[in-house]
């Protein structure tokens, strides 16, 4: 086989993924919107610029809630998060059917993002360098986005965690819930525009 049609085959799998990615996708916002948050996975640029913002120690991993069909998952082992380094946490059993069967020699957990000091096994608590949110968090009610915070809190200790969104603001009332916010990314190359933030827990 010459490397041209290497490489189209190469890219028809890519495309090939895309579509199956942005159909399950859809799929699971018919069945529930509020728990998708959107109607389209996340963009390349998004993906990337999440994870050019993971930092972990050799022995930490990272942790992402929500990782809906895996395109940020696939970014960050491109950046170099080693496969057995990344926790993926996905409440919809279809979907992590799907990550496990996507993401070879990754730790895929059908579980609660909220109920992650249950979830995670014991041996990661205090070992998680990075923790990405994708959950629509801006939809909850103030009590069930404090149980988020206090969910990372008791398994990531000080880290806080980067949360993706589309709201123009932030998506948190981040003084309330006892955190810092700081705006790390904002990128119009999404759809729609996205920003990236990162909380922790505020400094008294
Ligand atoms: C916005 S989507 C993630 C998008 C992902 N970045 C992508 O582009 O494919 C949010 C995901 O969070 C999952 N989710 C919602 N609530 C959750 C919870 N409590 N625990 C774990 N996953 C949850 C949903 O099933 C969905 O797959």
């Amino acid at each position: 086989m010459s490397d041209i049609t290497q490489g189209e085959s190469a890219a028809t799998s890519s495309a090939h993924r895309e579509v199956a990615n942005a159909s399950l996708f859809f799929k699971r916002w018919l069945a529930n919107p509020l728990q998708m948050g959107s109607i389209i996975p996340s963009s390349d640029t998004l993906c990337r610029k999440i994870a050019a913002l993971v930092r972990r120690a050799e022995d930490e991993v990272v942790v992402e809630l929500g990782a809906g069909t895996g395109v940020i998952s696939r970014a960050l082992l491109a950046a170099g998060v080693p496969p057995e380094r990344l926790v993926v946490v996905e409440i919809v059993r279809d979907m992590a059917d799907h990550l496990r069967a996507a993401l070879p020699g990754v730790n895929v957990i059908c579980g609660d993002a909220f109920e992650l000091p249950k979830a995670l096994p014991e041996a990661m608590h205090g070992k998680v360098g990075t923790a990405i949110c994708g959950i629509p968090l801006v939809l909850l009610p103030r009590a069930d986005q404090q149980r988020f915070v206090d969910a990372v809190e008791a398994v990531a200790p000080g880290k806080g965690f980067l949360l993706y969104t589309y709201c123009i603001t932030s998506p948190l009332p981040y003084r309330a819930l006892g955190l810092a916010a700081k705006r790390e990314v904002w990128t119009p190359m999404n759809f729609p525009p996205a920003s990236v933030w990162h909380y922790q827990p505020a400094r008294s």
